[in-house]
């Protein structure tokens, strides 16, 4: 389960997150859509204790990302929307650092990671130098180290940009099996279709506030009152474009990070 508590935050004066509050349940598979700059990279840093927010607070199972940051990050895996690598690591030295770092037994790792790296075709790179990697395959041994502790709630932010079609398809196994074992998703996107095909609920954000939330069938309903002419159902994309239209994304920080 995760809350977000008002959560908000400035670089040097700009605003990037304003008071955006939200909850998801275990096994919820959540899209967080918002275009350019809107704050979603901002919301999940602060999400997953890598940003302080200026105010309000974040719930890992019920745990504060703010006060025990530490027991509420065992809780979570995170793929960074650019990859973050030891590039001197083969792709199975990585995982086992991270399965180290989760304090995962030995014993386990096997079985924990053999079907990832099948899934995502990682056989052949995975005792070669991330370094070799293409940009896709970093992406995808960032997804199975996000995976492979078996985290109850998981924090993707960007999972398809740079996959293949096959590798697009595996992670959505690979998220939808997780979600049925009762792990929470929460995930960034600008691939509206992917979102719509696989998501439970979504945000969309704009501006760093939060425009709508619930299912895309909930949104949609808020959307088409009775008798404005829409007689299809709106697809994600045309509600998107409808929201992020009505709520323009300030102009951008010039603030150098
Ligand atoms: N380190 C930083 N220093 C200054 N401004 C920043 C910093 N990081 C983000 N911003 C600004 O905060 C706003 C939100 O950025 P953020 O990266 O959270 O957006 P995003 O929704 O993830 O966008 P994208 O879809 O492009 O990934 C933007 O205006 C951005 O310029
Ligand atoms: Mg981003």
């Amino acid at each position: 389960m995760i809350e977000a508590i008002s959560l908000s935050k400035s670089y040097s004066g700009f605003k990037a997150v304003s008071e955006l509050g939200f909850r998801v349940d275990d096994g919820v598979m959540y899209a967080f859509l918002g275009p350019n700059g809107a704050g979603k990279t901002t919301t999940i840093k602060m999400l997953t204790g890598i940003l302080t927010p200026d105010s309000g607070d974040a719930l890992i199972n019920g745990i504060s990302i703010t006060k025990d940051p530490v027991a509420a990050k065992r809780n979570c895996g995170y793929l960074p929307d650019v990859p973050m690598l030891f590039e001197k690591l083969t792709g199975r030295q990585y995982l086992n650092f991270m399965m180290d770092i989760f304090e995962i037994p030995a014993a386990s790792r096997r079985e924990r990671t053999e079907k990832l790296i099948e899934s995502f075709e990682l056989g052949p790179h995975i005792d070669s130098l991330i370094e070799s990697y293409s940009l896709g395959t970093k992406k995808k041994i960032g997804i199975v180290a996000a995976c492979c502790h078996k985290p109850p709630v998981l924090f993707l932010d960007e999972p398809t940009s740079g996959l293949d079609p096959q590798s697009v398809r595996a992670l959505k196994d690979t998220l939808k099996e997780m979600t049925g074992r009762g792990v929470t998703v929460f995930f960034s996107t600008h691939i509206l279709e992917v979102a719509e095909k696989i998501c439970d609920r979504v945000a969309i954000i704009g501006g760093g506030r939060l425009v709508a939330e619930g299912s895309v069938a909930q949104i949609r309903a808020g959307l088409n009152a009775p008798g404005d002419g829409h007689d299809d159902p709106k697809s994600l994309e045309d509600i998107f474009l409808e929201l992020t239209a009505r709520n323009p994304v300030q102009g951008e920080s010039s603030v150098p990070g």
